[in-house]
């Protein structure tokens, strides 16, 4: 436990951005019936910090998938741990994620989503790295940063499940 971590994202900036994102989400959703979707574990933080300041009624589900196990590469294969509680036909779905890396993931759960017939299907992503894609068809409607490809931790993201919990975003140094 004495990695060293540098800070990539302030909390305050976080803070800043997400409350952006929220606002446009309050526009392009008013009438509709928004259900957000957060994928556990990695989306929980973010999720919460978006919910608070969406100013619209919405309801919310969780799903847990995990494609990396303890590894800190996409094995590709994705494995739904917990799935929705509710059926999501007729909803207006943002699924809420920590971070967008190879795609993978996302790739995924789309394909498992749109099957259950909801009204639309948005993404909602709190960091993207796009250098790593490797499944282009993922288009994200809402990003707050883009990141370089480097092992990104805090606000939900884990390494081999150690600090979610920093209240900012940052990176391990290599010692
Ligand atoms: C991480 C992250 C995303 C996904 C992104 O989840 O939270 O869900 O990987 O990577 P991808 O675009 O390459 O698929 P992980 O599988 O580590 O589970 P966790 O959220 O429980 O940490
Ligand atoms: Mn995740
Ligand atoms: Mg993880």
């Amino acid at each position: 436990m004495d990695d060293k971590i540098r800070i990539l994202l302030s909390e305050e900036e976080v803070a800043k951005r997400v409350k952006e994102v929220a606002d446009q989400i309050s526009r392009d959703y008013k009438g509709k019936p928004l259900h957000l979707i957060c994928i556990l574990k990695g989306g929980v933080f973010f999720t919460c910090e978006l919910a608070k300041r969406i100013e619209l009624p919405l309801t919310m589900d969780f799903m847990s998938v995990s494609s990396y196990g303890a590894g800190t590469v996409s094995s590709g294969i994705v494995k739904i741990i917990k799935d929705l509680d509710d059926p999501i036909e007729g909803k207006d779905v943002l699924i809420v994620e920590d971070i967008i890396d190879s795609g993978n993931t996302l790739a995924y759960l789309i394909e498992v989503l749109k099957q259950r017939n909801p009204n639309s299907i948005e993404l909602c992503t709190l960091l993207d790295k796009p250098e790593r894609r490797v499944k282009d068809q993922v288009k994200v409607k809402y990003t707050c940063f883009t990141v370089p490809d480097q092992f990104i931790i805090g606000y939900g993201l884990d390494f081999d499940q150690l600090y979610r919990n920093l209240p900012y975003i940052g990176v391990i140094e290599q010692q």
